[in-house]
């Protein structure tokens, strides 16, 4: 049987960096998606039609990444190529870029349209291990919360289990989903890299990183607060707080400031890097239609190019 499957792209709100240390972060799936196809292959292992969208130079700079990825997948899931050869198809409107979640939207999507296609049977719990096997093949050690979106979708709380047990995810209460402008810098970050970069910086400043994460965590509990009662002001505060805690471990940049300066002047609630940071995206929270168009016009006119959603959608 050819299998067919989906995966969320993401925005992190609040957290990013600071959930691989066990703290808890926020993220929300956004509509757009990466969609799988699986067919029976021709030659041995696997072939790859990559139709997604992506910002200039995606994809040549994740070629590597997406490889580790299937394979890590391949081996997981137990799937002998030799035997069973396979052809990928992933097209979707997700368009790729670093900070959406595009390497953990395939993973969910590749693992849902394997299962389909070798009638595995797996629940979105085994999708999910799955798509976090896959996710090494980018993050090296990733938290989870990326995958974890992908795969269930809606607004998540996200607590990474430093002990190696299940992660704590519950989904959150959303008063009303949130508009955004999703603006890309154009420049592709290796989560890997950061990631590593900032562990050397902590190991470094281990008192400066206690103050960080104890300043984020009163961040994190007025956010869920906020995000339940519909306080799309005191939401929009926090961001710009947890930009500034971003800005303080070293993982913004010039392009994600100014992006930041354009949405503030034109009237954002809050903006902030998302995702892995120096470079990839900058979410913006919006209150209405109007000042999301006029926000994503502004951020157009700089050079940047932007996405219209909106995040925490039942
Ligand atoms: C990347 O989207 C999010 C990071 O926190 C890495 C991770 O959680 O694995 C930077």
């Amino acid at each position: 049987m050819n299998g067919k499957g989906i995966g969320f792209g993401k925005a992190i709100l609040f957290g990013e960096h600071f959930v691989v240390y066990g703290l808890p972060g926020i993220a929300s799936a956004i509509s757009d998606i990466t969609v799988a196809e699986v067919e029976k292959g021709t030659k041995s292992g696997w072939e790859l039609i990559d139709e997604r969208p992506a910002v200039p130079g995606y994809k040549d700079k994740k070629q590597g990444e997406i490889q580790r990825s299937l394979d890590l997948i391949f081996k997981y899931m137990k799937i002998d190529l030799e035997k069973n050869p396979v052809k990928i198809k992933l097209s979707g409107n997700l368009t790729c870029a670093s900070g959406v979640g595009a390497s953990a939207a395939l993973a969910s999507a590749v693992a849902r349209a394997l299962n389909q296609h070798f009638s595995l049977n797996l629940n979105d719990n085994q999708i999910n291990e799955v798509a976090y096997e896959g996710e090494k093949g980018s993050a090296g050690m990733p938290s989870g919360i990326d995958n974890t979106c992908s795969t269930y979708g809606g607004m998540l709380s996200f607590e990474k289990n430093l002990l190696g047990g299940p992660n704590k995810i519950s989904l959150l209460k959303v008063k009303f989903p949130m508009l955004i402008v999703l603006a890309s810098t154009g420049i592709t970050q290796e989560t890997k890299e950061i990631v590593a970069d900032v562990k050397a910086e902590k190991e470094k400043n281990p008192e400066k990183f206690e103050k960080f994460f104890a300043d984020y965590k009163s961040i994190y509990k007025k956010a869920v607060d906020a995000i339940a009662s519909g306080n799309l002001g005191g939401v929009g505060l926090l961001m710009d707080k947890n930009q500034q805690l971003l800005r303080d471990i070293n993982v913004s940049c010039p392009e994600i400031e100014s992006i930041i300066s354009t949405a503030k002047s034109n009237g954002a609630l809050g903006a902030k890097l998302t995702g892995t940071g120096r470079g990839g995206l900058v979410v913006c929270l919006c209150s209405d239609k109007k000042t999301q168009e006029k926000i994503s016009m502004a951020i157009n006119k700089t050079g940047f190019e932007t996405t219209i959603t909106e995040v925490g959608k039942k």
